[in-house]
This record gives structure tokens, sequence and C-alpha cells, in this order.
């Protein structure tokens, strides 16, 4: 499984998903850039999501808030004072780490031993330590488990303290703590402080949710596994606000939507399970993780929070303007009008960057396969579903001349206008064909000396290498329905 992820980190800077962020210089840690395939890619799973929040769901409506808030916002969300995570310092090494990255590790271990029992009660134990913040006891079990020997040689451990992972900058030339601002460590707060805004310009109606879109900024001390943990990375986030008291319904409606969603990726099931939080963030009463089985683990891949009103009525304290909504549907039980009220919210939220890699790691296929002659042959083949592959089509004239560049530009004139397509003449076509299958793309049409008789092509399908022969006028109708 290790090979297999170290391939796929390969695969994607090879052929243009993924690249070391100013890698001239030797890259930056945990900070990574999008290729030609990737970024379409990632935009195709942001629209994805997007049209399945905003257009799917008739009381979502989107904004697109700034990166960067008033400094006022984090001490609201409890940012300044709560979002920090115990960090511990090995004195030989002089390397800091995250007290959860290195039990986690030592877990991961113990699991490729085969210890699979062992790694959960040390999960589990973890979990009970940090809720209670017992940094004493969580010192000793890193001792006890000898993770020092695995990772950094020794034993020697300085005591565990909080780090904010917040990354700060300053607004205008002076500097000072007045001027102190700070990159969004998630994107939620821009919809928080914009929720009578589009409640009222939107006109909408309890219970009803804001999405969003964008770059958040976390300081990760220890920033492992490609491009599972950024220090710059996108959130795709919804806040959906509703009747206090209703948040229970509300948080298993959200939880089964977004399994449902990952599912209708045609992802399959097996390959998910809920992780349910033990020690909560400080804004949740629950909160839930989706975890998927990365080729290193089950990993998060998103999180389901109730927030109560903690983020809503933090901001009515600091901002003293009311962030109040007026039900006037009628209370069953009172027979009058619910009336004014501060909201309880059920967030979902995704990383864009996690998921990407996620379609990375289902995607990927090193397959064995046996020529005519029966000689043994291979191919890496990207599975990506069809409706988020950066290319739906590639366009193949057989050979450079007799007309049929001719023929292969009309119709991609034709199909460009509807879904991304890839044109090329060069190389040999069964080699352009596994150019194709590397990037993922479902469908390749090869135009040959036989289209100028009879107006069919081949078009061959990425997964099962079938060829079959179709009218030309067909190919945009097949491609089509695929999405
Ligand atoms: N607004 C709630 C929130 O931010 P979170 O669990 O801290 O909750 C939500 O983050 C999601 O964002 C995670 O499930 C993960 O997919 C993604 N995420 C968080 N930190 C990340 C990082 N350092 N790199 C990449 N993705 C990250």
């Amino acid at each position: 499984q290790e090979n297999k992820f170290q391939a796929i980190i390969s695969h994607a800077k090879e052929y243009g998903f993924v690249f070391p962020s100013s890698e001239i210089y030797d890259g930056l840690s945990a900070v990574y850039d999008y290729g030609p395939n990737g970024c379409e890619l990632k935009k195709n799973l942001r629209d994805y999501w997007w049209k399945s929040m905003t257009q799917l769901h008739e009381n979502i409506v989107g904004v697109d808030a700034a990166i960067f808030m008033h400094p006022t916002t984090w001490k609201a969300s409890g940012h300044v004072d709560n979002f920090s995570d115990p960090m511990i310092d090995n004195k030989d090494s002089q390397k800091r780490y995250r007290v959860d990255h290195l039990l986690e590790a030592r877990a991961d271990a113990l699991r490729e031993k085969g210890a699979e029992k062992e790694a959960d009660a040390l999960i589990a134990e973890m979990d009970r330590l940090l809720a209670a913040e017992d940094f004493v006891a969580l010192k000793q079990l890193i001792a006890d488990q000898q993770i020092v020997c695995a990772i950094s040689g020794t034993g020697n451990w300085t005591d565990i303290r909080q780090f904010n992972l917040m990354f700060s900058t300053q607004l205008g030339s002076v500097a000072g703590e007045a001027d102190t601002i700070y990159l969004r460590p998630e994107t939620a707060q821009g919809i928080f402080v914009n929720f009578l805004n589009v409640q009222k310009t939107a006109r909408m109606k309890i219970p009803f949710g804001i999405a969003q879109t964008g770059k958040a900024f976390r300081n990760e001390i220890v920033a492992r596994q490609f491009i599972f943990r950024m220090r710059e990375f996108e959130q795709m986030e919804m806040q959906f606000f509703i009747r206090p008291g209703t948040q229970k319904e509300w948080y298993n409606y959200w939880k089964e939507t977004r399994l449902q969603w990952h599912l209708s990726l045609g992802i399959p099931a097996e390959k998910y399970r809920y992780h349910d939080h033990v020690k909560l963030a400080h804004y949740a009463d629950a909160a839930l993780d989706i975890e998927y089985e990365f080729p290193f683990g089950f990993k998060e891949v998103e999180g389901i929070h109730s927030r109560t009103d903690f983020d809503l009525k933090n901001h009515q304290e600091y901002s003293k303007k009311k962030q109040q909504y007026f039900d006037n549907d009628i209370d069953e039980a009172t027979g009058k009008p619910y009336g004014n009220y501060i909201p309880y919210v059920i967030e979902t939220s995704i990383g864009l960057d996690r998921m990407f890699l996620l379609i990375l790691s289902q995607s990927y296929e090193e397959e064995t396969l046996t020529k005519e002659d029966g000689t043994a042959d291979s191919r890496v083949v990207m599975r990506i579903p069809a409706k988020i592959a950066p290319n739906k089509l590639a366009i193949l004239p057989l050979v450079k001349k007799d007309g049929l560049p001719e023929i292969a530009r009309e119709l991609m004139n034709e199909c460009k206008q509807h879904f991304k397509c890839f044109y090329e003449e060069k190389d040999a076509i069964g080699k352009r064909y596994r150019r194709q299958d590397a990037i993922g793309t479902p469908f390749c049409v090869t135009i040959d000396h036989q289209t100028k008789e009879d107006n069919t092509v081949t078009i061959r399908h990425r997964d099962s290498m079938l060829q079959e022969r179709i009218p030309i006028s067909k190919v945009k109708e097949i491609v089509q329905a695929a999405l």
C-alpha cells in the first residue's frame, strides 16, 4: 500500500495533476500546485459539490467571502483562544510533532504488523486523554509506546504544549498588535458574518443553507502524506441554519446526504465509514467524520458538525449586532409563532484537496494485460468517474494525412462546445490510448480511412478497453449520456 501511494504521487506529477510548490527552489513543505489535468479535475469536483448543494437544494445559496476578515471574527469564533493542537518537541532531533499525529503514526505501524486490536486501543486511549486534556498522561503514553524509536531515534521529550495553528500577517504598513490579521483557518466564518445579509437579500426561510468554497490556511506542524494535510488548502463548506431543538434530525439528514454524495461518484460503500468524535471541537455539541480508506488507512475526508448557536451567538456578543431570525411559522405546542431566535447550525465541511486525493487513490490502477499473441503487458489506468474526468473525449486521427485530421477537427469543433475534449495526432495509436488511460479520459475516438467511406469511427472505452464501430454522428450523444 505504501508503494501504491508513492506510485500515485509520482504519477500525479508525471501527468500534470499535482506539483510541489515552487519546485525549482526545492518546494515548500506541505504546499502544492495543480497542473493542467489537476486543475481540471479539481474544478470538476468543486462544480460537482456546488451543483449538489446550490442547484439540487432549492434552499441553499452561495457566498464568496474574502480570505481576510476583521480580526475580532477570530476572537468571537474561539479560534484565537482554542484553535490549537497539543505539540511535543523531541529534545535530541529538535523536531516538533503534533501529539495526535505521533500516536496515529504509531497505530499505523502497529496495524502494518497485524496488531489491529492494539492499534485500536491506542487510538481510543489517545482520544480519551485528548478529550480530558491530560497532557501528563499523554506524554507518558508516548514514552510507553516508544514511538520515539521509530520516528526520531530517542525518547527525550519536552512537556506537551498548545500551539495555535493560525497564520497571521499585518494589515497596512505599520506592524503592531492592533493590525494583526489572520488568514482564515476555515471558510465557515465568512458564512456566519454574512448570515443576515444573505437571509435578507435572498429572502431565505429557515431551514436554509449557505454554501462556500475557498482557500483556508493552517500552520500544520506535521505535514505528511502529500496533499492530505496541507498548509494552504481549499474547503467546501455549507452551514445549514435551523430552528433550535431540530439539530438531531438535521444532523442525521446531512450525515446520510453527504455519504450519498460520495457514493454517487461510484465509489464503493465499503471504502467509507463514519467516525464519531469523542473530543469535540470548541464549537460543537456533536460531530463525526466521514472516513475513506486511503492507501495509508481509513482517514477523515469530511466532517459533519452540529455547531449549535455557538458562532452566531458569539458574533452577536462581540459585534453588538443582533444575529436573530424572526420565525413566523406557528409552534403547535403554543399556537403562536416561534418568533425571534438565534438559529442553530449543522455544518458539512469537506477538503477539496483531500477529496482530490481520494479520487486519485480510488482511480489509480496498475493493470496486467495479455496481448493478442499471449505475451504479458500492463497499463496504468485512472478510472476517474466520467463526470469529473479532466477530459471526456480524446479525438485521434489515425494518421496525419489523407483528410483524416480535417474530419477529426470537425468532430472536435462540434464536441468541444459541450464538454472538454483533447485532440492529438502524434505517435502510434496504442501509445496515445495509454496516455489517455493515464489521465483518465473515459472515451477515445479514432478516425481512420473507413470513416471517409461510411462515416463511422472507432470508440474505445477506457475501463474495458472495448472498441466498437459507431456512426460519427453518435459520438457526442454517447459521451453526453455517460456524463
Ligand atoms: N469548519 C469546520 C472545519 O474546518 P475541520 O474538520 O477542521 O472542520 C474540515 O476541517 C475538512 O477540511 C477536513 O475534513 C479536511 O477534509 C479538510 N482539511 C482540514 N485541514 C486540512 C489540511 N491541513 N489540509 C487539507 N485539508 C484539510
